[in-house]
């Protein structure tokens, strides 16, 4: 019998990763998916509790940045495939502490793409794919978009250090003629986000009545993609992507911060029952974000194409499933914010 496919899948417990997990498990039950995450404070296995007892799916606790611990997990697993998704993934966190992002994003990388290179024989069948970011392209004016062809002219220690990453895995591609594909993908939003990031910290500040902290003068703009749109592009390009290929993924769905703060207002009012403006009233601009690129937005024109994938979920919709999602899971958001979620890897993994 042909051997079950094997896919690795790093930080599977963060946000975008636990959505790809929970696709990737349910879609494919002949596969066999291996998650390994090192359970940062980013990490929540609390994301997966659904799928957490399937058969085709293990939760292994390991550091990229570890480079006996993945030389071992590759030695027996046997992987035919690794979806590279763990990183140290905030901008603001890369801003105050650069060098956890130089480890894990640079180092971690090279770590697994030494790992792959050393059990993968001929590379035939193997695949090495790094989930990265727009963010690698710098910072546009008010025109234009990145497209796969834009020069890298990252600008914060976040999107240095995946452009590094990028490279790094390129040059394995060029060097050593390691299967790649790359993605780089715009700001996602939708449920399981940390809730330090735009969106469900806005929400989590409007459910408690805090102030709704917009940096600088809030005309900022980010091109947002509803999450599960981008695990599904991950999966099609996973598996129809062309060896070496760089796919650009974005929503098509540019919104300036303010703006985009002032209808989430408008949907959590509404869904409070609270009356019209009163979240708004919670707006403060706040100082500014040192090197805050201006404006991202996504070419996507080369997926749609090439792989047929358009983004399913609309801004106006995915904006009030987002909303309704947080506050039907507030106990997510406490035990998040209380740092409850961490002890469920001991609870549930660990013998007692
Ligand atoms: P996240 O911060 O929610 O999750 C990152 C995960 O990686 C966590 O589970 C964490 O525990 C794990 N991790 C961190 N360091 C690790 C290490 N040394 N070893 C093993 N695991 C480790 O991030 P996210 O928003 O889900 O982003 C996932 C990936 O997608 C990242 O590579 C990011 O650069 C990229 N990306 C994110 C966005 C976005 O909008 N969030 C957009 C484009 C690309
Ligand atoms: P963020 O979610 O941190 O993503 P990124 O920096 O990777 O784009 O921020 C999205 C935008 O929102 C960005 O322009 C910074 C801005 N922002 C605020 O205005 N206030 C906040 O509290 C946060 C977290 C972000």
């Amino acid at each position: 019998m042909a051997k079950q496919p094997t896919i690795l899948i790093t930080g599977g417990a963060g946000f975008i990763g636990s959505h790809l997990v929970r696709l990737m498990v349910n879609k494919y039950p002949g596969y066999h998916i291996v998650n390994l995450d090192a359970l940062t404070y980013a990490g929540n296995l609390e994301n997966l509790t659904d799928i957490e007892a399937a058969p085709n799916y293990t939760f292994v606790k390991g550091d990229i940045t570890d480079a006996q611990q993945m030389q071992s997990l590759f030695a027996e697993w046997s992987f035919d495939g690794v979806i590279h998704l763990a990183a140290e993934s905030h901008v603001d966190r890369s801003i105050s502490n650069p060098m956890s992002f130089i480890e894990t994003n640079i180092v971690g990388t090279v770590i697994l793409l030494n790992a792959a290179r050393a059990h993968w024989g001929d590379f035939s069948g193997k695949r090495f794919y790094h989930v990265s970011t727009d963010e690698v392209y710098g910072s546009l004016g008010e025109t234009g978009f990145f497209t796969e062809d834009t020069a890298y002219d990252p600008r914060s220690p976040y999107s240095a250090s995946k452009a590094s990453s990028d490279h790094l895995v390129r040059a394995y591609h060029h060097t050593y003629g390691l299967p790649i594909v790359i993605s780089n993908c715009s700001n996602n939003y939708g449920p399981y986000q940390f809730p330090e990031k735009l969106l469900p910290l806005m929400i989590n500040n409007i459910r408690n009545n805090k102030p709704l902290p917009v940096y600088g003068d809030g005309q900022y703009t980010r091109d947002w993609l509803w999450v599960e749109d981008h695990a599904s592009a991950i999966d099609q390009v996973y598996h129809q992507g062309q060896d070496g290929q760089t796919y650009n993924i974005g929503g098509n769905n540019e919104w300036k911060n303010i703006d985009l703060v002032h209808q989430l207002c408008d949907v959590m009012d509404q869904l409070l029952g609270r009356p019209d403006g009163t979240s708004r009233e919670l707006i403060t601009f706040v100082k500014d974000r040192p090197g805050h690129d201006r404006r991202y937005a996504i070419d996507a024109t080369k997926i749609k194409n090439e792989l047929g994938w358009e983004p399913a979920v609309q801004a106006e919709e995915g904006l009030r499933k987002t909303a309704a999602w947080y506050l039907a899971n507030t106990e997510w958001l406490e035990r998040v914010t209380s740092g409850a979620y961490q002890a469920y890897y001991d609870k549930q993994y660990q013998p007692q």
